[in-house]
């Protein structure tokens, strides 16, 4: 009932004022079965909070179609969107701080959905005391949640999205800001989470530290993904994640979607709108290009 099932999909954010275009999302599938937890690798920019946000509803979709269970997301209007989200999914900000209520402590902060949740008083500490025992916070369970260390904080978050009890979780770049000790813990939770609530949980990151440490890891790149669940040593991984800075190829989508070389983008000056004149002879040359000085002036 509560896998992901991406296909397809593409996201074109558009700026009215200025006309510009960015294509986040370019044709990207994704799949990842109920009760699995699996990561998705790509650099900054390759469109991870993209993804994030369009399967909590936070952004809409320009193509493609999204699943999460046996609803498509896309389809469903905002309000829907809205009761499916508080229902269902569970979300770990990219910025910690931003799920902790900042006055209340570790305990109060679990608390509350808790207490939401819940009309019975016992039921709902029954299920404190078992958060804060999996997630190994019971030491600082009296703590402001300003007088807490990073890896704890980001613990006390998960605890918040898990007393929800969402049967999704998405965690974007949740070890950001760890150390490799903090990280290597926060992944081990994710796992022993996974597998004592059943909770199906995508991390987005550009952590390498995820790779191989779930059922699934995806590497996205330029809104595409470019690999899958293979175990990769480090020279593998950057050889998929970085852009070849020497190639002067272009790759044409199914979606026509075209990403220019950054040394032809750049030596261009293209804007999205170029027109080209295709010669008998099948050659072609740019005729238009508003950022183009000499073709402005045809
Ligand atoms: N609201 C927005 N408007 C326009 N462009 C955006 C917006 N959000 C993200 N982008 C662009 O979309 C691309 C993907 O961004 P994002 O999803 O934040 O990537 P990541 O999380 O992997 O760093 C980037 O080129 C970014 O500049
Ligand atoms: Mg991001």
């Amino acid at each position: 009932m509560s896998g992901i099932y991406v296909k397809d999909l593409i996201k074109v954010y558009h700026d009215p004022e200025t006309d510009v275009r960015v294509s986040a999302l370019r044709g990207l599938d994704l799949f990842v079965k109920e009760g699995e937890v699996a990561s998705i690798i790509g650099p900054s920019g390759a469109g991870k909070s993209t993804l994030i946000k369009i399967l909590c509803g936070l952004e809409t979709a320009s193509g493609g179609s999204v699943y999460i269970g046996d609803t498509n997301i896309i389809e469903l209007s905002e309000k829907e969107m809205q009761t499916f989200r508080f229902k269902n999914i569970g979300i770990i900000n990219q910025f910690v701080a931003q799920n902790l209520l900042p006055n209340l402590t570790v305990e109060q902060n679990i608390l509350l959905p808790l207490k939401m949740r819940y009309a019975s008083k016992q039921r709902a500490r029954k299920e404190l005391e078992e958060l804060l025992s999996a997630l190994n916070i019971e030491r600082i369970r009296y703590n402001p949640v300003t007088k807490i260390s990073g890896g704890e904080a980001v613990r006390t978050s998960i605890g918040v999205t898990l007393a929800k009890k969402p049967k999704i979780i998405l965690a974007d770049e949740p070890t950001g800001q760890l150390d490799t000790a903090n990280t290597n813990n926060i992944i081990e939770t994710f796992k022993e989470l996974n597998e004592a609530f059943n909770t199906t949980i995508l991390v987005v990151t550009h952590d390498l530290r995820f790779r191989n440490a779930f059922n699934k890891s995806y590497i996205i790149r330029d809104g595409r993904l470019v690999g899958v669940n293979v175990e990769m040593d480090r020279s593998e991984l950057d050889f998929l994640i970085k852009p070849q800075e020497s190639s002067l190829q272009s790759v044409i989508d199914s979606s026509q979607f075209v990403r220019l070389p950054d040394e032809v983008y750049q030596t261009g000056e293209f804007k999205h709108i170029v027109e080209f004149d295709i010669h008998p002879s099948k050659k072609f040359s740019i005729l238009f290009n508003p950022n183009d000085k000499k073709s402005k002036n045809h």
